[in-house]
């Protein structure tokens, strides 16, 4: 069951002509399963019609304080305290005044007023207008009242200006909405992740790599976050964008993702809050060229002679970090867990088990609390797959094998297990 599927939400819209990204939004909510009702202000359905609405929502839009469809006229009171999550977007320059004063003038403040559940703002406006001292006094009033924002975004605004005041998209709206109603964990806990792979030059113009995309990084990541964690995210070349509230720290070299973990590590003593978690993802490359090429390697002449290939290894991140932590625990400190992930090939008839057996020989090797391991060449675990199947092995001996879930499903059961060994 997905995350929305048993959730009910209220969409309420702002007369603005990013209304039509909200419409993104209700198909969005839909196709995850959320229940979903629409408020709309007067100004907002000059943007966009209630026909549309409904059949996105799938439920007529209310807009009318005073509906002579309910009986005793208290539809607002029960709309604000039903739904699981109230999102306006998006929020004009007005209703972010009419919410600042209290106002109960319309059913979408009325409902504001009467809400007590979360509720996400997600503003836009012209630059000047979210620039004014008047809308900024509004925000921080609203922040104040304990109301969250996600946006507005720089950029190209409808009126042709460039500036802050786009709305964010509504993918992010959502996720949004998810942090918010996620519970907590990992709150007051810092968690380094490395993820994606590493590329090792040759030349200018050519690297060693590996297949990795980065998703299972970027997915324990987003756990992390919805969890309540703060993240540092170092990672090597992907196509992904960084998730919302990470801290990103983009590296290209194996040399270089170590260099980094290493600061990260040895500051955590000086980082609030402290770090509790090293879960390294990485495809790290366990090679690099001896000698890197300043200038391009040319074929040259038909008689060319192959040049040869000489690789030296990399420092091993995790088992650095594991060595660290073990120091540590010896010394009487509490150390962060480490986390390491083992990416195996079994192909044989018995290709679980050769695979377990490859990967309890990596941690007894790495020394890490825990190994995540997964057969790559079983169906839906490949590199760039959106789906993994997984064993936990802990140093105890301990042993857990989960379904094929998502990655996305991957990194939460991660991160509750490894929540539920602080407590
Ligand atoms: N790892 C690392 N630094 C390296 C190599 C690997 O931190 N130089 C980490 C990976 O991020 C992963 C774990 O070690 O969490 C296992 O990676 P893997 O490539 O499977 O381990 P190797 O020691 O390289 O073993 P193999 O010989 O199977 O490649």
């Amino acid at each position: 069951m997905g995350f929305w599927s048993d959730k009910s939400v209220a969409v309420a819209i702002g007369g603005g002509i990013a209304a039509y990204k909200t419409l993104e939004l209700l198909r969005l909510l839909r196709e995850e399963g959320a229940r979903v009702v629409v408020i709309a202000t007067e100004a907002a359905l000059q943007f966009v019609t209630p026909l549309t609405l409904q059949a996105l929502s799938g439920q007529p839009v209310r807009s009318n304080l005073f509906s002579p469809c309910e009986a005793d006229g208290m539809d607002h009171i029960r709309l604000a305290q039903e739904v699981d999550w109230l999102v306006v977007a998006p929020a004009t320059a007005d209703i972010l005044a009419r919410m600042a004063g209290g106002h109960g003038d319309d059913l979408l403040t009325t409902v504001l007023l009467a809400r007590r559940g979360p509720v996400l703002l997600a503003p836009a406006m012209n630059p000047a207008m979210w620039a004014h001292p008047a809308t900024q006094r509004n925000v921080a009033q609203l922040q104040a009242d304990g109301i969250a924002l996600v946006g507005p975004e720089y950029g190209p605004v409808a009126c042709g200006d460039h500036g802050q005041g786009r709305m964010a998209e509504a993918a992010h709206i959502l996720e949004g909405g998810r942090r918010q109603l996620s519970p907590k964990p990992w709150q007051g806990r810092h968690v380094l992740i490395t993820a994606g792979p590493t590329q090792e030059d040759l030349d200018p113009v050519r690297y060693l790599s590996n297949r990795s995309s980065g998703r299972m990084g970027w997915a324990v990541c987003q756990a992390a976050l919805r969890a309540g964690a703060e993240v540092t995210l170092i990672h090597g070349p992907v196509a992904l964008p960084v998730p919302r509230g990470a801290n990103a720290i983009a590296v290209q070299s194996a040399q270089q993702m170590y260099d980094a973990t290493m600061q990260v590590w040895e500051n955590r003593a000086y980082h609030a809050p402290h770090l509790s978690a090293a879960i390294l993802t990485a495809a790290v490359a366990d090679f690099r060229p001896a000698n890197r090429q300043m200038t391009k390697i040319k074929k040259g002449t038909a008689a060319a002679v192959i040049p040869p290939l000489t690789l030296v290894q990399n420092p091993d991140i995790l088992a650095t970090l594991a060595a660290r932590a073990n120091q540590m625990a010896q010394d009487g400190q509490s150390p962060p867990i480490v986390v390491g992930f083992a990416a195996e090939t079994g192909t044989d008839a018995d290709a679980a088990e050769s695979v377990r057996v490859l990967a309890r020989e990596k941690q007894a090797r790495k020394g890490c609390d825990l190994l995540v391991v997964n057969n790559v060449l079983a169906p839906g675990c490949g590199f760039g797959s959106l789906t993994n199947q997984v064993t936990i092995l802990h140093r105890s001996g301990h042993e857990e094998t989960w379904p094929l879930l998502s990655k996305e499903e991957v990194g939460e059961r991660l991160l509750d297990h490894l929540a539920n060994l602080f407590v």
